[in-house]
């Protein structure tokens, strides 16, 4: 998975992942995440005229940007606003007819670069952190809310943060939480660390945490795999 930090965007095992999906025999496929759309081409490039291509994002900006670059023209591609927790409801019939799925799980290069998004460390803004921009509880709401227990779990959990229960307390004496800025300096100064040229930032495990807590990371991969027995076809 990504972390709070990125550069260009570069599909990660792009042909690997491809391959291994072998388009070529055509049919119907699922990209469950279609971000920046650099799999969904590459693979809509490698499937027969008369293949399916759906394309899921829960984030408005991946959709904006399928249509940038002209992938939401293409007649092989339908595009949906959803997670992908939810694919056998957006399915219907076509639930047990997928030939193909991939998941590239994490949020995005324009998520992360994006100003206004709050992702990131990078840039002190408002604690957001949303991938589904319906989505009303942010990352501020969540860490205003939590029991300083389940932030402590959820630090060392996703996070692996060996000082999560050090953290967790700090965060919660520091409420209210607004902004990414005020987010990082509590994180650097509970750890006793601070940000340092070449050196992986203080916080990036815990601003990763909190993001796969707030967008339920793990719960929406959980279902996917729930569900693949129904969604997949034989040998999918
Ligand atoms: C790492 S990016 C995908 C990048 C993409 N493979 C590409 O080539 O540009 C992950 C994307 O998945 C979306 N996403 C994450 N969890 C999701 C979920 N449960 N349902 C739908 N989309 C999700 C994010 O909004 C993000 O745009």
């Amino acid at each position: 998975m990504s972390g709070a930090a990125s550069t260009a965007h570069v599909p990660v095992l792009l042909h690997e992942s491809i391959d291994l999906l072998q388009p070529e025999r055509g049919g119907l496929f699922v990209d469950c995440t279609l971000g920046a759309g650099g799999h969904s081409r590459a693979l809509l490039n490698r499937l027969p005229d008369d293949a399916q291509l759906i394309c899921l994002d829960r984030d408005d900006r991946a959709h904006r940007q399928a249509h940038q670059t002209g992938l939401a023209d293409e007649p092989r591609v339908r595009l949906v606003k959803a997670a992908f927790g939810d694919l056998p409801e957006i399915l219907g019939s076509d639930c047990g007819r997928v030939t193909g799925l991939l998941a590239d799980l994490g949020p995005s290069s324009m998520q992360l670069d994006e100003a206004g998004r709050g992702f990131s460390f990078q840039r002190d803004e408002p604690l957001s952190m949303v991938m589904d921009s319906d989505q009303e509880a942010d990352a501020a709401h969540w860490l205003n809310l939590v029991s300083e227990s389940e932030l402590a779990d959820v630090l060392f959990h996703l996070g692996e943060e060996r000082q999560a229960r050090r953290v967790a307390a700090a965060l919660v004496r520091a409420r209210p939480l607004e902004r990414t800025g005020e987010l990082a300096e509590v994180i650097c100064q509970s750890l006793g660390q601070w940000p340092r040229p070449g050196k992986k930032h203080p916080a990036t495990q815990c601003f990763m945490a909190i993001r796969m807590a707030v967008n339920d990371e793990l719960g929406q991969l959980d279902r996917l795999m729930e569900n693949l027995g129904l969604i997949l076809a034989p040998g999918g």
